[in-house]
């Protein structure tokens, strides 16, 4: 299957969402902060950092208040609108460029970048060891990524309501019994991960870590107002991020080339 057969949200707030994030109308993340954080100590003045599923550059944001020296970001999305909206909110910042391509083919060569991200994005795809070979394949120093990494695996699909119930064609799922639309949500292993890693060339160390660095409080329903509130959102449930009746093992994978 190719990515691009994947329509990602065209829910038009979610862009906005990220747009607001990206010119500070809206506050910056969580997962912006903590992958801002986790980046300590690799970003200089002539990194170039590649952030895959960049949405509309709103981690830029965060990096650039984290580390305020003049490095290379260069956003990959597989949404033209989303990227439109990244070109438009970073229009004055000559050191970030952003580009539709999808995780499946980077249009970059090998090893260009010394740090990559890829944030919130792999669990939404049907398979994750592709993703990963490409991500590592541009990765000169740093891959990472977060994602959802447990203790097992789970091919996790969400299968949206549809708008209308009327009619006798069903509208949720195919003669096959295959949704008609559908929203991975998939969660990987440790072993999994450290195995598939283990066959890619040249790896030095991989780490994963729960990502524990967020503020309850900033999430969930509760922050936004009514007109403007994402009709999916995260809660928070003794400690761990729900999503409607899935618990979320988000971790962070660090992955050092040699
Ligand atoms: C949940 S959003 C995450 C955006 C941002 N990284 C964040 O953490 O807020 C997933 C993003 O991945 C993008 N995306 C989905 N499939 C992709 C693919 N195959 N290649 C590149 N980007 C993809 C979507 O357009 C969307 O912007």
């Amino acid at each position: 299957m190719a990515y691009s057969d994947l329509a990602w949200s065209a829910e038009p707030t979610y862009g906005d969402v990220f747009y607001e994030r990206a010119i500070g109308k809206a506050p910056e993340m969580e997962s912006s902060k903590a992958t801002a954080k986790q980046l300590k100590g690799l970003i200089q003045a002539d990194t170039k950092v590649l952030d895959v599923g960049c949405g509309s550059g709103h981690y830029l944001r965060s990096l650039r208040r984290e580390y305020p020296v003049p490095f290379f970001y260069e956003g990959a999305d597989i949404t033209p609108h989303y990227i439109d909206l990244a070109k438009k909110a970073y229009s004055d910042d000559s050191h970030a460029n952003f580009q539709v391509a999808s995780v499946g083919k980077l249009p970059y060569e090998s090893k260009k970048f010394d740090v990559v991200i890829c944030c919130n994005v792999l669990l939404h795809l049907p398979d994750v060891a592709r993703p990963l070979q490409e991500l590592w394949r541009v990765t000169k120093g740093t891959l990472l990524v977060r994602t959802h990494i447990g203790t097992t695996n789970f091919r996790i699909q969400q299968v949206p309501e549809p708008e209308t119930y009327s009619g006798k064609m069903d509208p949720v799922f195919k003669p096959n019994g295959e949704p008609r639309e559908r929203h991975f949500y998939n969660i990987y292993s440790e072993k999994y991960i450290k195995w598939l890693f283990n066959t890619f060339d040249d790896v030095a160390d991989v780490s994963i870590q729960r990502d524990e660095d967020f503020d309850p409080t900033a999430l969930g329903s509760s922050q936004w107002p009514e007109d403007k509130k994402p009709s999916d959102l995260t809660e928070v449930w003794h400690g761990w991020q729900i999503h409607h009746y899935i618990l979320q093992p988000w971790s962070f994978l660090r992955v050092t080339r040699k």
